[in-house]
């Protein structure tokens, strides 16, 4: 573990990770055991890749953690996900604030039960002082939603003579994501071996690095979490320019 975290350079640690945490059902199912056990098994991982993610530098960790598409799963798996999840917020919260780590959350919070929406609120109130890694949990997310909200608002604002339509621009859209207050991810990393984005951050995303493992989230550890970042290292960010442009 020491060595492969002395393999990344602190110089060039990507200031945004996201994760789409996939493969929990699929490690439940290959033991024998239920799904829900693979996303009890998925909280360890969680807590784990906060702490190296803190490690290593990272700024910001927006973690996938449940899809708008996942509130039309049955019904027991909902409830049982949902409750896992602010159940382990509310457990690791005095360990959050220990490790100065802000707790933030984005996604469509009026579909989320108002008693685990209130719970949520009070973890990240309680961290909001902190001034470490950022750990953004996308919750009850999809970025169709979030553009959808975000031209509606938009056009609000047109129609009310606030913004020139001829002036909308990228950052004008920018402005109106969830993720606003924060830099686009460098870094999206899949487990689970899909190759697909799935409605995460779609716009956020022009120009980041995508990373694809087939280890199931359950099973995805430190060191894995270390390799993504060499990797990520490795590859030569062009933004549209050429590579002689970007090395000189
Ligand atoms: C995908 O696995 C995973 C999810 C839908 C939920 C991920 C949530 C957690 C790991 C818990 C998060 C907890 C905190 C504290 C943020 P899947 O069920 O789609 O797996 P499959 O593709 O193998 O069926």
């Amino acid at each position: 573990m020491t060595s492969i975290i002395n393999q990344i350079d602190p110089a060039r640690v990507p200031a945004h990770v996201a994760i789409i945490m996939d493969g929990n059902g699929r490690w439940a199912k290959s033991r024998g055991l239920d799904r829900c056990e693979g996303h009890v098994e998925g909280v360890s991982t969680v807590r784990k890749i906060t702490e190296i993610a803190s490690e290593t530098g990272v700024r910001y960790l927006t973690l996938y953690a449940f899809s708008t598409e996942n509130w039309n799963r049955p019904k027991e798996e909902v409830d049982a996900l949902m409750h896992l999840i602010v159940v382990a917020i509310e457990r690791e919260t005095p360990d959050l604030i220990k490790n100065n780590v802000r707790l933030t959350m984005i996604g469509d919070f009026d579909r989320m039960p108002s008693s685990a929406y209130e719970r949520l609120v009070r973890c990240i109130n309680d961290t909001s002082h902190c001034t470490g890694l950022v750990l953004n949990l996308a919750l009850s997310y999809s970025s169709r939603w979030e553009l959808t909200r975000a031209a509606r608002e938009i056009a609000r604002d047109a129609a009310a003579g606030l913004i020139d339509p001829a002036e909308i621009n990228d950052e004008t859209v920018a402005a109106h994501l969830a993720t606003a207050s924060m830099p686009d991810p460098d870094l999206l990393i899949r487990t689970g071996g899909d190759f697909r984005v799935s409605n995460f951050l779609l716009w956020q995303l022009a120009y980041t690095e995508l990373y694809f493992t087939d280890t199931y989230w359950p099973d995805f550890d430190k060191e894995s979490f270390c390799r993504a970042i060499i990797e990520y290292q490795s590859r030569e960010r062009r933004f549209g320019l050429t590579s002689e442009q970007v090395t000189t």
